[in-house]
């Protein structure tokens, strides 16, 4: 089954087709970083038109490079949050019109489980993660943990209760002069610092033993900053590898608990933007006693893959709904109950 996958949630307009939830034919993200740099933030009414810009010729580009015809589009993935809305409404539109055209369903997609999915691309038959597994979802916007028993179940163990991990690499960037986006930039410089160079504060959890904190650790390097006064290359070296060792650190020691207090799940399903990072991928394989498995780095940040792929499950799993996602009867504005939709309409006619 080819599914077309659309994403314009924040700032990257992203076209992909994948069929049977793994292979991925063909796969564009166009980035609006450079659009926004000037603003020093993402700009809501920028992205959509930046998205309302690019998403068609997008389109025409994506059948042109994989040499797909549309016909051969079995599915329609888009998705529907969270994100800015401006922006999400661009490509739910625009995602009804192909949808519409081809007459096949469309299935509107929760963006921070498909990243998870990214995780799974690519992967074939027997190399495929066993359910239930835990999964983590880290990237500038959340730290969620979960506990899936299959693709499209999704229990949230926990998130952080204030900022998130990317978010956190990004602040201490910035206080670094490092730039955005931070995460890259203090993964290149720690190579050339001292993991021990600089004790870290843990964070002390009040309520949970699997929820996440950061914004102590934020506090921690600004104020470490201030004391210091001036500080040479090497001092920022080695911070940014302290701070790179225990912000990864403390998703390791979660999981160590989660794998503890779940001893049925079957491995680690790991994404979002933060994934990237090489020493995090190294940690996970040396400290956690069940299989990892984190994406390619292209499928990592923001990509239409993974919507395509997560679309594909949703679709297999919930027969149920497949009558109203060919309707295309829902918006980008609400979740959906579409049995209970169906039904209501069914039996008012
Ligand atoms: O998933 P993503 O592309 O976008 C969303 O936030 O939805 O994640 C971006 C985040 C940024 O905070 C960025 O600094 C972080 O992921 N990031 C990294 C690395 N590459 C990107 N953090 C640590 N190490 C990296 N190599
Ligand atoms: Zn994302």
């Amino acid at each position: 089954m080819l599914v077309l996958g659309i994403e314009s949630s924040c700032d990257e307009t992203a076209l992909a087709l994948v069929r049977d939830g793994v292979d991925v034919v063909g796969s564009l993200v166009a980035s609006q970083t450079a659009v926004h740099a000037k603003f020093g933030g993402v700009v809501p009414e920028v992205a959509a038109r930046e998205h309302l810009k690019v998403i068609a010729p997008m389109f025409r580009e994506l059948m042109r490079t994989t040499s797909a015809r549309s016909q051969d589009i079995d599915l329609v993935a888009v998705t529907q949050g969270p994100g800015l809305i401006g922006a999400i409404l661009v490509g739910v539109a625009y995602a009804k019109g192909v949808a519409l055209a081809l007459h096949r369903p469309l299935i509107p997609v929760d963006h921070v489980h498909a990243h998870v999915h990214g995780a799974l691309l690519g992967i074939s038959g027997a190399e495929q993660p066993q359910f239930p597994t835990l999964a983590l979802v880290v990237s500038g916007g959340h730290t969620n943990l979960y506990y899936m028993q299959s693709p499209t179940h999704f229990q949230l163990l926990a998130c952080s209760i204030d900022d998130a991990c990317g978010e956190c690499f990004d602040k201490v960037a910035k206080l670094l002069g490092l730039g955005y986006p931070g995460g890259p930039r203090i993964e290149a410089l720690a190579q050339q610092g001292r993991v021990d160079a600089v004790t870290m504060p843990r964070m002390v959890s009040q309520k949970s033993r699997l929820e996440f904190s950061y914004s102590g650790l934020k506090t921690f390097v600004a104020n470490h900053l201030r004391q210091v006064g001036q500080v040479t290359e090497q001092d920022r070296a080695d911070l940014c590898a302290s701070f790179q060792a225990e912000a990864l650190g403390q998703i390791v020691r979660k999981v160590q608990e989660a794998v503890r207090l779940f001893p049925e799940a079957r491995s680690v399903l790991v994404a979002g933007g933060v994934a990237a990072n090489q020493t995090f991928r190294r940690m996970m394989a040396d400290q956690i006693s069940l299989p990892s498995f984190f994406p390619k780095l292209d499928y990592c940040s923001d990509n239409a893959a993974m919507i395509a792929a997560y679309g594909f499950h949703i679709y297999q799993n919930q027969p149920e709904d497949r009558a109203a996602w060919l309707r295309h009867n829902w918006d980008a504005y609400s979740r959906y109950d579409f049995a209970k939709a169906l039904n209501a309409t069914s039996s008012a006619t």
